[in-house]
Order: structure tokens, then sequence, then C-alpha cells
């Protein structure tokens, strides 16, 4: 989704935008730009279509000048990705340049009333407005800090927003509503963004701006108000992130790299959470909610994508192990159902960039009707993050690759230990609670086995790329990962790919198959094995290829079919950890071997904040 990267002070200012810009790739995006300031009193705009480096060769004969500059990678909403539609927008006169994430709801009614006081648009898209309205307050002697006040109050809708004025070349004004807008503090310089990627190489220490206020740069400092003046003390925090976590090192793709990471992260996401002597969870956020939790009668899930699908795995998780009732919900669908929500309601909202516009709706929706918020989130001092009663940090690191993988897997591993402990204070033994963490607590050595296949996954992905329509297939707990499968291999390789329970294939999709058909099953051994088997013969018997993801050493499975890929036998309720790891490498190689690029794959975001 769309980026904003801002910068104040005495190093050159071009290449700080552009080195910004590049860090926020990875959200998604398809045209950029750069406003700036020239010594001789000039407003320069320069916008690309494509990728950053198209925007980068456009200003490269451009000198690198200091002072104040903003810059935005836009995912287009209103309007096609064009160089038009692509920001900064400036208003009719020259003067003011602004970038926006959001949307702008009533930029219709806006540009109606704009346009009867004869501004000419020049763009399709919402953010215009907002330039075009602030420069009518200042061609009306407002002055530039009271034009933005003015008009960040006639807006409605979320809006990240950073502002220049050429008149002012030696300020620069931020400002917020439901769009994350982050400072970070150097020696007399300030670089803003919308996201922490852009900011960490810098500088650690940040201030997060919240909603309804606006941050006012200049003479090598800011002050922070609200949007009605008054003045807002803000803490400065120190964020423990590396710029390594940015960084390829010697993979050749983001999702590479995490997929290779996921042992090392789960091991983070576990450390000092699990009491083995004892057979409990140590989650702080837990405790804090401790009274809420000895109340909770039901449970509701709220997530989008991936975290979607961690949280069904969540919930045969916790119906399993706490014997709490449990429903997932899609966080868009939640939002708008009107739905019912009992008294002893815990929602437990997952997010792996604690963004996304619809889980943060939901989450608002389930709170009004009493629900206690309980947050499963990756990026620190995210929105969601900060919006929840409290929560748990994934700390799987960074995630760059837009298919999510190692937050998947420390999601499942964090419900996981969540069930458990809400279990032991339940009705769960201390002994089964505390072998079934034994289990979690040596899964990272196990999904490092799985690593070790990955050539083997390659030239089986190999036999089958070729084909457009693939199946995906589990029962149980690994339903959801044969969901969480097809998403992958959607997302990166664009093969159409579809999940579901084994069971439900007769009562339709059956009438797919046919000789030559990939049909993955993932059918590690469980209480329900002896079922897939004889789904996996209704898959055969009709021709279809099956792919199998089964426990080591299962025989019965090797008779059945030739394409197999086995992972450590574990706790059935865990094995998707383990299981969705040659789904991941298998999604990555197709794409490889089809020449997209893994990494920016067509028309998807990383964090989805619009609706
Ligand atoms: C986007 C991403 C997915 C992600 C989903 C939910 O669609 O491309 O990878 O699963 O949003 O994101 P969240 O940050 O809330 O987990």
């Amino acid at each position: 989704m769309c980026g904003i990267v801002g910068y104040i002070g005495q190093q050159s200012l071009l290449d700080i935008l552009l080195q910004g810009l590049k860090r926020l790739e990875y959200r998604g995006y398809d045209s950029s730009g750069a406003a700036w300031i020239e010594p001789g009193e000039a407003l320069r705009v320069v916008r690309a279509v494509g990728e950053v480096r198209h925007l980068e060769s456009k200003v490269s004969e451009t000198d690198c000048y200091a002072g104040a500059g903003i810059a935005h990678t836009r995912w287009a909403t209103h309007g096609s990705p064009t160089e038009e539609n692509a920001h900064p927008h400036t208003d009719q006169s020259g003067k003011i340049a602004i970038v926006h994430n959001g949307i702008v709801e009533n930029h219709d009614a806006l540009r109606e009333t704009m346009l009867s006081h004869g501004v000419r648009f020049t763009s399709e898209t919402d953010s215009e407005v907002v330039a075009q309205l602030i420069g009518y307050y200042y061609s009306h002697n407002h002055g530039f800090e009271e034009s933005v006040r003015k008009t960040v109050q006639k807006i409605e809708g979320a809006f990240g927003l950073a502002v220049l004025c050429l008149d002012e070349p030696d300020k620069l004004i931020a400002a917020r509503r439901g769009s994350s807008m982050i400072i970070g503090i150097g020696a007399a310089e300030h670089i803003i963004a919308s996201d922490m990627a852009a900011i960490v190489q810098h500088t650690s220490r940040v201030v997060h701006l919240d909603d309804n206020e606006i941050a006012v740069f200049a003479d090598g400092g800011f002050h922070t108000s609200t949007f009605d003046r008054q003045h807002v003390d803000k803490e400065i925090e120190v964020v423990d992130m590396e710029v390594q976590e940015m960084e390829l090192g010697h993979f050749e793709h983001y999702m590479l790299k995490e997929i290779h990471e996921q042992p090392r992260c789960l091991h983070d996401t576990l450390s000092g959470r699990i009491d083995l002597r004892n057979g409990r969870a140590r989650i702080a956020g837990l405790e804090e909610l401790h009274r809420e939790i000895a109340k909770v009668r039901q449970i509701v899930m709220l997530g989008c994508g991936t975290a979607w699908h961690a949280g069904m795995i969540g919930q045969y998780l916790i119906e399993e192990l706490a014997r709490i009732p449990c429903d997932i919900q899609y966080s868009s669908e939640f939002r708008y159902r009107n739905p019912l929500v009992r008294e002893g309601t815990l929602a437990i909202v997952v997010s792996q960039s604690g963004e996304t516009a619809d889980t943060l709706a939901a989450m608002e929706e389930v709170r009004l009707r009493g629900a206690t918020c309980f947050g499963i989130i990756n990026t620190v001092g995210s929105r969601i993050s900060r919006e929840t009663d409290a929560g748990v940090y994934l700390r799987a690191g960074q995630e760059v690759g837009v298919a999510s993988t190692k937050a998947f897997t420390a999601q499942v591993a964090l419900l996981a230990v969540l069930a458990a402990e809400l279990g032991r204070r339940r009705h769960l033994s201390m002994d089964r609670c505390a072998s079934f963490l034994e289990e979690l607590h040596v899964i990272p050595e196990k999904l490092e086995r799985i690593l070790g296949k990955a050539s083997a996954i390659r030239e089986l992905t190999s036999r089958f790329v070729d084909h457009d329509h693939w199946l995906y297939l589990g029962r149980g707990v690994n339903f959801p990962v044969a969901l969480e499968g097809a998403l992958k291999l959607k997302e990166i390789s664009y093969i159409h790919a579809e999940g579901m329970p084994a069971a439900e294939m007769k009562h339709g999709p059956i009438a797919l198959i046919e000789p030559g058909m990939p049909v993955v099953f993932v059918a590690p051994r469980d209480h329900l094995h002896q079922k897939v088997l004889a789904n996996i013969q209704e898959v055969t018997g009709r021709g279809g290829e099956v792919i199998a993801i089964c426990t080591e050493g299962d025989r019965r499975m090797r008779e059945l079919t030739d394409h197999i890929i086995e992972i450590p036998e574990t706790e059935p309720m865990l094995s998707p950890i383990l299981s969705v790891v040659p789904l991941q490498l298998m999604a990555y190689e197709a794409a490889l071997l089809r020449g997209h690029n893994v990494d920016k794959p067509r028309n998807l975001a990383k964090s989805v904040t619009v609706e």
C-alpha cells in the first residue's frame, strides 16, 4: 500500500527520500514521486510510473540539496496508476505539495466546491483535493500551518499527510488520522514515514503521531498539537529494530530469506514464554487481562488473508485445548455484519502489520459491543497493537516479502501457547500441557530439517509447474494449511489454486479432477489419517496427481503416490507449523520457474491500509 517519506535536515535530501522509498517498496505500489524546494525557490515535483528506480533515473541529474522534501509510493485506489495520479500532488498555484496515504471519503463533495471556486484539477485522485484545499485556504491569506489545520478538519476518512509550502522552504508539516505516521529523530534532522522500515537506518528514536495530531518541523526541531491547536507532549520511544532485518543477506529474495528464518523466529517467539516445568505459558498480556480471561465464555478471532488462516488454526487449538467456543471471522465481513457479541467475549485480533484497515474496523466493532481485545501482532507500535486491551508481539522481525511466511508460523506458535494456557486455567492437566509445550519447544529444530529438503521440493514443483489449476486439501487442523498453501501459490505464481476440506471435494470440486491435475494433500498422521487416505484414492482413481505432505515413514502414503514430502513427526495439533513450510517453498519455486518477481507480486500490497 501507499508509503510516505519526508525529510528535513542538512543531509542530501533526494538520497534520503529515495532510500526511504526503496525501503517501503515491499508494501506494494505502482508509481512513486518526490517533491522538494530548490534553493532557487522553485517547487520541484518528479513522478514516475512503475518501480522506484524509474523515479530515481528521472532525478539522477538533480543535485541533492539539503532542506525539506516529501516522497511517496502509490498503490492505486482512485484513478489508474499514471504519472498524473502519482503523488506528490500540488495545488493550482504550485506552491503547496502534499503526499497522502488513506482515502478522502468526502472527496467528491470537496472537489465540487473547489470546482465552483474555479480550481482546476489535474488528476483523478481523491488526494489532489487535499492539496487544492490547502492551497485554497493559503491563497485566502491563511498561513501555511493554518491552511493545513483547516483542511484536515474538513477531510473525512483516513489520512497520513506530509505537506510542503514554497513560501516556507524550511518547514515540513505532517498530520494523521487513521493512517500511520512515525517521526524519526536524528541530530538536528527529522525523517518522517508511514513505516519504521524507512526510518530504521537513520535513527532508533521515534515518536508515533496519534490520530488528529499535527507535527510542524522547523528550525531543527518540531512541535506537536491536536488539529484544534492543543499542545501535545509526545514520548520518545527507542525501537529495537536492526537494519539487517531489511537486508537480503545471501538470499536471492526476501521471501526465501524469511522462509529460512523461521526456525530462529520461532525460537524468538517462544523464548521465555513457555514454562515446561509447570506446563504453563508466560504471556505478560494475558496477565494484564487476568480477570477478563477468567470470565471468558466465547472467543472470536479476527484477521484477513494469512492471518485469518492462522486464526482458523487457533480456533481448532483453542476448542481442543481450552474447550472455549471459538469462531474465526473475516474482519471485512465481521465489521458490517451486525454481529452478536455475548458477555464474556474475548476477541483475538491477528495481524502481522497491525495496520490492516478491515481488521482495525472489526476490532472497533467488537469492542463497541463489549468484547475485550487481545492482539497477536508483529509490528511493534502499530495501530492495532496500540489499540487492543492487551496482546503479544510475534517477535518475527520485519517481514518484507509480500507473501507472508514467518509471520504465519509465529502466529500459529503463539496461538498454540495461548490455547495451552487458556486450557491450563480450565481443564488441561499439567502433564498434558507440559508435553504439548515440550513438543512446541522442539519444533524449530524439526522445521530446520524440512528446509534441508529445498532442492527436492524444487524438483517436485518443476514437474507440475505448467498446470494452471491446483487443488489443496486437508482435514481438521490441516484444512487451514491447505487454504494457506493455495493462497501462497496464487499470490506469487499466479496459478489458480483452491484450498478446501478434503471431504468437501466430493460435493462438487471432484468434477474438476482430470488426468494430471496436481492435488496437494496436507496429510500428516492424525486421527483422520485413514479418512484422508480414502480421499487420496478418490483423486488417484480419477487420474489426479497427488502431492502429499505426510509424516516421515508413512508407508501407506508411499504406496499411493510417488510425490511425497515428508515432515518430522509431531503433536498433530502443531503439525501446521511444519506442513506449511513445503507449501511455502513450492509456491516460491513455482513463481521462480514461471519467471515472476517473487517479492513484488502484481496487484498485491503488504499492508492493506484501505478498505
Ligand atoms: C495483505 C497481505 C497478506 C496478509 C493480509 C493481512 O493481503 O498481502 O499477506 O496476510 O494483508 O495482513 P495483516 O498485516 O493484517 O496480517
